[in-house]
């Protein structure tokens, strides 16, 4: 029998393990070893029953999506379609299987526990399709034995949410039989005792949960429109849809096929390949090549925040969703009161919306703890400063900091801005600085840019590292340049969108254009949700920067002047209705025109496949710069940044593996036209032409930085 499977028996109860460290995935060796186990069971007259359980720290979480790849690129000829017939082997065997779930049972582990007669299940286990979150779709029989044991809406809501199901709902929806407290080995035999020489249930034949037609037929159409509107451009949504629907008008076995036609056209998208390199990207961002895994980690029991404003109280948020105490540290009495109420809103928001109980709230307000004072400080393990951006400032906090916190705390900026070794060196300390950089709204957005300085310890960077996930985030390492990795991209894209404004395109085509790429928001609408008074203070610090001759947006400078700052003051790019309904604006239709012929532009039609190549392309391009000069560890790192923190589509990979996707050499070229077209902007980045030359793709160049 394979290693990864063990036989054992417990008196006339047969034990199937499965040891396939870390999440027993069902990697090449664990189907056969499960078939081989099974042949064995049928032919042993000793055996009453069976149970099967994972060994480690968890069930099964599913196929080995490792495989997907090698299927799809023809590596391997080994498909899912083998888990099929092993599954009703299974469902056939003369003694009844009771599969023993802890930990989780995801995709081809929940498809492998529903062919076993029986599920016990630790009370913290948890059950899901999450196949959708790789752009498939359950391939082994998932959409037809989900829906006989949950009934068809949940399985619907199951396999195209992907979202997992705790043990408890499981038993109440029928997918799990009983739950065992204590040792769940011992009560699967116990179970498996009880079940043993009875009749044992198929879930293929089970039908009484499929459903009428007519409660069906409503069913299916509310949720293929759902998904249309909360899944916008995806694929493996609607093909789940389907697989469930084939579960109530065929047999078991067309169900099955049917299901595997879909799911083979998913596995074979380009969706899929990119949604799969975003699961491993996630996974991959965390490791740091020059910070070992073994490297110690600073304790982070408390953290104290600096400045309770829009950033300040959505960090503070985040330490105390994640159970760690938290001073909110303001400069004066008013401004401390603002940010708290702004916090309690938020949290009462989130209440309402059913988000968080109001148990969960109370409990995390009280580990905010506001203050005036830095006296507090000296106990807390983490600071982060979230005051105005400016460096005199920010070097004086940090001089604060320098003076009043413990030996071995962490020191953190969430400047946006502003350099990380010069706020350094206001302490005696800069080993213990580094960049956190939140994203907007800090309680929301999953990405945490986090920001080497030339002397950050490694430490230092693995608690950070570590910390992100603890705190519901994905930490990015990135290099000390301006705008870090996410916002030096940002701003060469919104310039080219607002370029085309000026070239005779409108605010709602550029937006349009982008959203229908699959953003999620366009360009002009997320400045207006931003401020734009933010960039056009940064832009008057910084224009003695600018190259002469070059061009520069103009139009948002304009609307600035005129007090249109977006969101905030009902009017930007866009005017805003008493909800911050976007609504377009004729009279910025107007002055834009007006601006762009005082300033010879030139006016013409845009396509929108030019919309999304300049703004794209854009990105891609300062991402290759970025890449060539070390700001960011590897191609993937950027993708995840832009997945992460700036709206990007998951079924598109990330701007460069959607460069990848459409071939460098291509993107090459037309960098190369808009460069001829537009000028010095468009300088084609060394790396890009190189790969482009190559015929490599940014995915390989990080293969071979050994990442
Ligand atoms: N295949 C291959 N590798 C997997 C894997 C899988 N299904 N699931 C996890 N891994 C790897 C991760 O890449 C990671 O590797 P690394 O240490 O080298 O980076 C390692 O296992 C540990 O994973 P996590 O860091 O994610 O560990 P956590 O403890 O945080 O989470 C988990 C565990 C909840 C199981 C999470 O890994 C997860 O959600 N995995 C994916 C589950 C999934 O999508 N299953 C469906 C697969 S598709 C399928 O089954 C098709 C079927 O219908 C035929
Ligand atoms: P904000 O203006 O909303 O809040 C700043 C707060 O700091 C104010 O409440 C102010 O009273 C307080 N403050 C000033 N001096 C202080 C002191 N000495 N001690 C204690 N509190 C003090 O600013 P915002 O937007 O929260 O920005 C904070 C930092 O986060 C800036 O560095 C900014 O660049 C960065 N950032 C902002 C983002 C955003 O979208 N707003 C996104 C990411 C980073």
């Amino acid at each position: 029998m394979s290693d990864l499977v063990q036989l054992s028996k417990d008196n006339d109860i047969a034990i199937i393990t499965i040891n396939n460290p870390p999440v027993n995935a069902l990697s090449p060796g664990v189907p056969e070893g499960i078939s081989e186990a099974i042949e064995q069971i049928n032919q042993d007259a000793g055996v009453k029953a069976a149970v099967l359980i994972g060994g480690g720290k968890t069930f099964v979480a599913g196929a080995d999506i490792k495989e997907f790849g090698k299927m799809t690129s023809g590596k391997t000829e080994r498909g899912t379609s083998a888990f099929l017939p092993l599954l009703v082997r299974i469902e056939d065997c003369s003694r009844p299987v009771v599969m023993a779930i802890h930990g989780t049972a995801f995709g081809g582990g929940l498809e492998l526990a529903m062919a076993g007669h029986y599920r016990v299940a630790s009370p913290d286990a948890q059950v899901g399709q999450p196949e959708v979150k790789l752009g498939i779709i359950p391939g082994a029989a998932g959409t037809q034995r989900l829906p006989r044991l949950a009934g068809v809406a949940k399985a619907l809501e199951m396999c195209v949410d992907g979202n997992p199901v705790k043990a408890k709902d499981a038993l109440a929806l029928g997918i799990v039989d009983r739950l065992i407290e204590g040792d769940l080995l011992k009560g699967a035999l116990a179970f498996a005792r009880e079940v043993a020489g009875k009749p044992a249930p198929k879930t293929r034949e089970r039908k009484e949960k499929l459903g009428t037609p007519a409660e069906n037929a409503a069913l299916f159409a509310a949720a293929r429109e759902n998904a249309k509107k909360k899944q916008r451009g995806m694929i493996a949504p609607q093909a789940a849809i389907d697989a469930v629907e084939a579960a109530t008008k065929m047999s078991f076995e067309d169900g099955s096929q049917e299901e595997q036609k879909l799911f083979v056209k998913c596995l074979f998208s380009d969706q899929s390949k990119a949604m799969i390199h975003v699961f491993f990207g996630e996974r991959e961002v965390a490791k740091v090549p020059d910070v070992p895994k073994e490297t110690p980690l600073i304790p982070v029991k408390s953290a104290a925040v600096v400045g309770a404003g829009t950033m300040g109280g959505g960090i503070a948020m985040v330490f105390a969703n994640a159970g760690i105490p938290v001073l909110l540290k303001e400069a004066d009495q008013a401004a401390l009161d603002r940010g708290l109420a702004t916090i309690q809103k938020n949290y009462a928001n989130s209440v309402k919306r059913g988000r968080f109980t109001q148990q969960f709230m109370d409990e995390r307000l009280k580990l905010i703890k506001p203050t005036l004072s830095y006296d507090d400080f000296a106990n807390a393990d983490m600071v982060i400063e979230a005051v105005f951006e400016g460096m005199a400032l920010k070097k004086e906090v940090f001089g604060e900091l320098d003076r009043v916190c413990k030996p071995g705390a962490i020191l953190a900026s969430n400047t946006s801005t502003l350099n990380i070794d010069e706020i350094a060196s206001a302490t005696k300390r800069p080993q213990a600085v580094i960049g956190t950089h939140f994203f907007s709204p800090a309680n929301v957005m999953r990405l945490l840019e986090i920001v080497r300085g030339k002397a950050s310890s490694k430490e230092v960077i693995a608690t950070c590292m570590a910390l992100s996930k603890k705190l519901g985030k994905v930490g990015v390492l990135v290099g000390n340049c301006r705008g870090f990795v996410g916002n030096r991209m940002f701003g060469p894209y919104r310039r080219e969108a607002q370029f085309l404004v000026e070239e005779g395109s409108t605010v709602e085509a550029v937006d349009g254009a982008l959203y229908n790429y699959g953003m999620a928001m366009g360009p002009m609408a997320t400045g207006d949700l931003a401020g734009l008074d933010v960039g056009w203070r940064i832009r008057k610090e910084y224009r003695h920067l600018e190259k002469p001759g070059v061009r520069q947006p103009l139009a948002e400078d304009k609307l600035c002047e005129m007090g249109r700052y977006g969101q905030k003051t009902s009017a930007g790019w866009y005017k805003y209705d008493a909800e911050r309904k976007a609504i377009v604006d004729p009279e910025v239709t107007a002055l834009v025109r007006k601006w762009a012929a005082e300033a010879g532009i030139p006016q013409r039609q845009i396509s929108e496949q030019e919309i999304v190549d300049r703004c794209i392309y854009i990105l891609v391009n300062e991402g290759a710069k970025i890449l060539e000069e070390g700001f960011a560890l590897r191609a993937v790192d950027i993708d995840i940044i832009y997945l992460t923190g700036y709206g990007f589509p998951n079924y598109r990979g990330g701007p460069m593996w959607y460069a990848d996707t459409m071939g460098l050499k291509k993107v090459y070229e037309r960098i190369c036209e808009f460069q001829k077209q537009h000028g010095e902007l468009w300088e084609p980045a060394p790396l890009l032409k190189k790969l482009a030359e190559q015929g490599k793709t940014f995915a390989e160049f990080d293969k071979e930085k050994g990442a």
